[in-house]
């Protein structure tokens, strides 16, 4: 049997400073995550500087309260881990900073982390019988990614957007029907409401890209139909519009994961990011997967949304695979998948 290992994992690429203690990349001892969305809500968005402060603000105490709720020292970790790209600048600084300092004085080795690997990476935690290979769908604020997870580590992108992320265009049309920040958990609650055929909104196609997504001609779509019913003096109804707009997103992201899988001859689907804690999308994806004999997995919305145990996760295959970051490491914000 190997020995176990534990690291201490820091998260602080947006705005959520988030540590985590987790053994063997399945078992979190602790997932702490301080969340700054309600200072973002006053502006309807994440205001990087902010962010920035905020994280100073509280790294520190997190890292404590992780450690502490792990019941563990610092002495105990075997690696420090942390996300180093893609994210913002100030934000991701945050957190490689503090990583490097605690792992250079404790004397302990330093992972790097990709924020998208840690998302994928989610799902090991609850099902600890998922390994490679699987399709991941990273459905995020920032992110639309189709993934081919070949092997721990290993990743090819199938397809991603070309415009909007899918949580961005959540966000974009929670603004425009009045709903606002953070724009997913509050359409999906609009939606319940509503008739997801009431309106037909547009399911896009990109011509040279099978399974790439675009989703600001969705938006466009919505902030037209708006605009027309006020033209025409004519009332409309949010909740028809929240659960039609869901309903688009929901087809195409079912449709091209689906058809991915099918092509790929994979028989494992996943989905993770922000926007993989919406209900109703991941009904959608349940009955899809159903329907095509695929073992679907997803993590609790808590392992959804941004947080530290995920990169802990991800950080314990870099470990495994010898793979460590020198003194040099810098934040990397628009870092790609697969990338080092
Ligand atoms: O993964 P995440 O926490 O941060 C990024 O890496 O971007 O994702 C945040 C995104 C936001 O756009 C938010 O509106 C969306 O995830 N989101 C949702 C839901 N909860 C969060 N989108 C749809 N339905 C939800 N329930
Ligand atoms: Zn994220």
């Amino acid at each position: 049997m190997d020995k176990d290992v534990v690291i201490l994992a820091i998260e602080s690429s947006c705005d959520e400073t988030a540590a985590a203690v987790v053994k063997n990349g399945r078992e979190v001892l602790s997932n702490v995550i301080s969340s700054q969305i309600d200072l973002h809500t006053l502006y309807g968005g994440v205001v990087p500087e902010i962010a920035s402060r905020k994280h100073i603000e509280r790294i520190n105490q997190v890292i404590d309260e992780a450690l502490d709720k792990a019941g563990m020292a610092l002495s105990d970790m075997d690696a420090i881990a942390v996300t180093y790209g893609p994210g913002l600048v100030g934000a991701l600084l945050v957190g490689v900073s503090a990583a490097k300092a605690i792992a250079y004085a404790a004397k302990k080795p330093l992972i790097a982390v990709h924020h998208i690997e840690g998302h994928i990476s989610a799902n090991y935690i609850e099902n600890k019988e998922l390994e490679p290979p699987f399709m991941c769908l990273v459905i995020s604020g920032g992110h639309t990614h189709l993934v081919n997870v070949a092997d721990y580590g290993k990743y090819e992108i199938l397809g991603k957007t070309r415009d909007d992320a899918a949580g961005e265009a959540f966000d974009k049309v929670a603004r425009a029907i009045g709903l606002g920040y953070p724009g997913g958990p509050k359409i999906e609650k609009k939606a319940h409401e509503g008739d997801p055929t009431a309106i037909k909104f547009p399911r896009a196609v990109v011509a040279d890209g099978p399974y790439d997504f675009s989703f600001s001609g969705l938006k466009s779509a919505v902030l037209n139909y708006i605009n027309g019913c006020k033209m025409k003096d004519e009332e409309y109804s949010e909740a028809d519009i929240a659960a039609s707009f869901q309903q688009a997103v929901s087809d195409v992201l079912v449709e091209h994961g689906m058809r991915a899988a099918k092509t790929e001859h994979v028989k494992k689907f996943a989905i993770a990011g922000g926007v993989a804690s919406n209900g109703t999308l991941r009904e959608a994806f349940r009955r899809a997967c159903e329907e095509n004999r695929f073992t679907f997995y997803h993590p609790s919305p808590i392992l959804c949304t941004d947080n530290a145990a995920m990169i802990g996760a991800a950080a314990y295959y870099e470990y495994k695979a010898g793979n460590f970051a020198d003194w040099s490491l810098n934040a990397v914000p628009n870092l790609k998948l697969g990338e080092r």
